[in-house]
């Protein structure tokens, strides 16, 4: 069994590796045995940190910039990913954000288009940018950092957020159809309330408050949490899921 997660010898790319979710996601595939690609956007000493992390632990780590709702950067980065470390085997799409609450009446078409781009175009773009390759030598995993907000709607002033997750899981449904022919599987995970920058930036102590409450297993959770069940997606563990969408709350939501 234990050799059905091993990742030796595969190449994964995660998207805003520097913090959260992303940068524990890098860890764990790299603890797995993967070498790993980290892109950031702005962070560079958070990414950097990331692969001091994983040099550290005896893994093989690079690090790369670029903005992923650009089509000519989400390009490049997979060119010096396949320079430096191969051909990409497993790809993440974790980058995204809420940007700022807003409600309808506040909402920008300028913040809409930024938001739907973050979350949603950046995965279109990546996995089409990969796409190619996976499909020529029929292996490979793709996973998307949807949200519970993609089923629940979200918290008050996430409409824009919510629209695009919602977006995301279905991308991920049509995607892993196109793909699974060809060895290709493609699968999601939705946070729930997890300890990352994201909270200290969207959230309130009241709604933390709120949220823990509504939560069965009674704490917010951690990004390790949310990495390791993207490594059994990522897995041979995982060889006949396709399409699905993996609920990770602690109770919080279930469908
Ligand atoms: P985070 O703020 O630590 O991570 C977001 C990452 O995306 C950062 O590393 C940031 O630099 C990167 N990023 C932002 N814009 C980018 C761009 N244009 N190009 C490349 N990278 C960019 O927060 P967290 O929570 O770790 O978020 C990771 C993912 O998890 C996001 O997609 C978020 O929507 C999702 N999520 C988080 C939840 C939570 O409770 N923390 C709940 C549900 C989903």
């Amino acid at each position: 069994m234990k050799e059905k997660f091993d990742l030796s010898g595969k190449v994964a790319l995660v998207t805003g590796a520097s913090s959260g979710i992303g940068r524990a996601t890098a860890i764990a595939l790299a603890g797995c045995g993967a070498a790993v690609c980290i892109n950031y956007h702005r962070n560079e000493r958070g990414a950097e940190e990331t692969r001091a992390a994983i040099i550290a632990a005896g893994g093989r780590a690079m690090v790369a910039r670029a903005d992923v709702t650009r089509r000519a950067d989400v390009r490049s980065l997979i060119e010096r990913a396949v320079a430096e470390l191969g051909p990409i085997d497993i790809l993440v799409n974790n980058a995204g954000s809420l940007i700022e609450r807003l409600r309808i009446l506040e909402l920008t078409e300028e913040r809409w288009d930024e938001v739907i781009a973050l979350n949603l175009k950046s995965a279109f773009l990546c996995s089409q940018a990969v796409a190619a390759s996976m499909m020529e030598r029929r292996t490979g995993a793709i996973i998307n950092v949807a949200s519970i907000a993609g089923r629940n709607g979200g918290a008050l002033g996430s409409i824009h957020y919510s629209t695009a997750k919602g977006g995301l899981i279905a991308f991920t449904k049509g995607l892993a159809k196109e793909l699974a022919p060809y060895g290709v599987r493609v699968n999601a995970v939705n946070p729930g309330v997890i300890d990352t920058p994201y909270h200290e930036q969207f959230s309130t102590p009241e709604m933390m408050r709120a949220y823990t409450n509504n939560i069965p297993l009674g704490r917010i959770g951690h990004p390790a949490e949310v990495a390791s069940v993207i490594v059994f997606l990522a897995s041979d563990a995982a060889s006949y899921l396709v399409g699905e969408t993996v609920e990770i709350n602690g109770g919080m939501l279930m469908l």
